[in-house]
């Protein structure tokens, strides 16, 4: 009987996620599944709780991955902390601040927006006056827009927020891992990312973490969670504590890889982990621009892990993604939304961010393109 794993390639991994899975986090997948609530377990997640607060510059107790990819832990942030009718502003300049838009719709909040233009930032004044116009319960942002390769400002929308009740609630779904993230300094008090990005492993699992601002939010709540798989309230009776309960049973194995994943970016040192994602991008568009390319975003916006290039006049931007993938093993992204064939999306996403991978792309592009 065929076995369809047998036929799966070694892909490079330079698309806007999954990136590049480490050898090391590989072997870490495949050890032996123990149980959800072995004593061995608790230590590994506790490591895991102590690793992610160490990478989110936070001192929150509540900081553990959740069960799902990026999405769940963006649900997870909006569920656990809105409530019918709750004034919510999100931030808007690409799909991923589309689809917070849509989930706090879904809970019943009343959603105002502020819009940029895809591949430019949030303009922190706007956010200054559209909040000195009217009180909101949650402000939120993507740090990393994955769908234009734009960096926001997060640390001076957290300072505009300071002392205020508002919940300052970040995606850092692409940034974490490959950027740094001040959460308490930042004044953040919801964020949530994802495996399969800068941290190099599988899709899976979405670290996430709560101040005491948002914890209390949570416990103040006039109305119960309204889903039962994403409440934090019952879902930290099993993270937290001497005595753990039964929640619903932990994905084992993906806990492993993420605690190995995060051991990986501990031993080589933040900050050099953050400086090599600079050097690979800086790297990256000093060769897409040899060979006549532009850049979608103006360099002070630029995300090191997320490269948007302009496809030139006349040629079919699919036809060079599908040769790259069949004939160099290399897969990069299409635009989404309005930059649909306008753009590619090169990831230089954690273990991806590496010379021979730059180089390999830029000489695939150099024998396609001309
Ligand atoms: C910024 C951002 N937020 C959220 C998500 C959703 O994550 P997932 O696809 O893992 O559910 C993504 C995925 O690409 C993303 O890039």
């Amino acid at each position: 009987m065929e076995n369809l794993l047998d036929g799966i390639e070694d892909i490079l991994l330079m698309g806007p996620g999954p990136s590049c899975v480490h050898d090391k986090v590989y072997e870490a997948l495949g050890k032996k599944s123990i149980g959800h609530l072995d004593p061995y377990f608790i230590r590994i997640m506790d490591a895991i709780k102590a690793d992610l607060r160490t990478l989110l510059n936070t001192e929150n107790t509540l900081t553990i991955p959740m069960s799902g990819t990026g999405s769940s832990g963006m649900e997870a942030c909006f569920v656990n902390l809105v409530e019918k009718d709750d004034p919510v502003l999100v931030l808007i300049n690409g799909v991923f601040g589309m689809r917070m838009q849509d989930v706090a719709q879904r809970l019943g909040a009343t959603v105002d927006t502020l819009e940029f233009e895809w591949g430019t930032p949030v303009v922190v004044d706007a956010v200054k006056t559209k909040i000195a116009q009217k009180h909101y319960k949650i402000v939120a942002v993507v740090h990393a827009e994955t769908s234009t390769g734009v960096k926001n400002p997060v640390a001076e929308i957290g300072a505009l927020l300071k002392g205020s009740d508002t919940i300052y609630l970040v995606d850092a779904v692409t940034s974490l891992g490959g950027m740094e993230i001040d959460m308490d300094a930042w004044g953040i008090d919801a964020i949530y990312s994802g495996t399969q990005k800068c941290l190099s492993c599988p899709p899976g699992l979405a670290p996430l973490s709560f101040s005491n601002k948002a914890v209390a939010a949570l416990e103040n709540r006039k109305t119960k969670v309204p889903n039962w798989y994403l409440d934090l309230s019952l879902i930290m009776k099993y993270w937290k504590g001497a005595t753990r309960a039964y929640h619903h049973t932990a994905p084992i194995n993906m806990h492993y890889g993420l605690y190995q994943a995060l051991q990986l970016i501990l031993e080589e040192g933040p900050d050099n982990v953050y400086r090599r994602h600079l050097h690979f991008h800086h790297e990256l568009v000093k060769g897409l621009e040899a060979l006549g390319l532009s850049m979608l975003v103006a360099p002070a916006s630029r995300l090191p892990m997320l490269n948007s290039v302009r496809v030139p006049e006349g040629v079919d931007e699919a036809a060079v993604r599908s040769t790259l993938l069949r004939e160099y093993k290399i897969e990069i992204g299409a635009g989404l939304g309005p930059l649909a064939g306008k753009i590619w999306r090169i990831g230089l996403m954690g273990h991806t961010a590496r010379q021979e991978n730059v180089t390999r792309l830029l000489t695939a592009l150099k024998a396609n393109l001309f």
